[in-house]
């Protein structure tokens, strides 16, 4: 089974969290596009949810499969997300915003009662930070605040290059917000608790892909199937 089959085998599994009338928020990245194609089927056949998407690319691609779309203005509470993840340990602690949206996503998952986090098995790590952590800063001074990100991390045992992200094409990338992402390549991030506040206290630092204590539980597939986990 490839990566991507494992991705969509996730994605199917966690169609079983969704009620009838529930309101869900949509996560962003290949694992919730598989996700969102298949609540569009879902959709066609009646079942009636109501959606925030966390990216403008999720917004187009659910725009297109016809499912019903509000925003956490009109919506302030939901049921449920449904989301991808770029790394997770055993207490569901979560690196994301490989794919750039990882402020609307922690917007979203944190007004939900819920989130229930989909991936590969390649995902699941004993410690956090062999993905480069993201980090979504405001270009106003952005070269002073990732001098008082690598400061600070360092305190915290998080030693490595933190550069700014490109596009595949090598043109500047911007998140949706308009903001710049850095990547910190960190190796390891010994307490991703701590280091999430750390990092949160700086003022030029919008958010951080550390989601800790947020998700409750996640579907991961492997070439045995898919297999629940909970938070440790
Ligand atoms: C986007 C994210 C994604 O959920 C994360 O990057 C995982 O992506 P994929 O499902 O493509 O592996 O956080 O900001």
């Amino acid at each position: 089974m490839t990566p991507d089959e494992q991705k969509r085998m996730a994605a199917a599994r966690a169609l079983e969290y969704v009620e009838d009338g529930m309101k869900l928020g949509l996560g962003t990245g290949s694992t919730a596009a598989h996700f969102v194609d298949l609540l569009g089927e879902r959709v066609a056949a009646g079942l009636n949810v109501l959606c925030v998407p966390t990216s403008e690319a999720t917004h187009a691609q659910a725009t297109g499969l016809n499912i019903p779309l509000t925003t956490l203005d009109e919506t302030p509470a939901l049921d449920l997300t449904i989301d991808g993840a770029d790394e997770l340990d055993a207490a569901l602690n979560l690196v994301k915003g490989g794919g750039g949206a990882l402020l609307r996503e922690k917007i979203v998952a944190t007004a939900s009662s819920r989130m229930v986090v989909i991936a590969d098995g390649s995902k699941v790590v004993e410690t956090l930070g062999a993905f480069d952590l993201p980090v979504e800063v405001v270009p106003f001074g952005a070269g002073a605040t990732v001098n008082q990100m690598r400061e600070i991390a360092a305190g915290l045992g998080c030693n490595g290059e933190i550069n700014r992200r490109k596009t595949a094409d090598g043109k500047p990338f911007f998140t949706d917000g308009g903001h710049y992402i850095y990547d910190c390549a960190f190796g390891v991030i010994p307490d991703p608790v701590a280091l999430a506040a750390a990092l949160n206290m700086i003022a030029g630092v919008v958010e951080t892909g550390l989601f800790c204590g947020i998700a409750t539980l996640a579907v991961i597939a492997g070439p045995d199937g898919a297999k629940i986990m909970e938070p440790a």
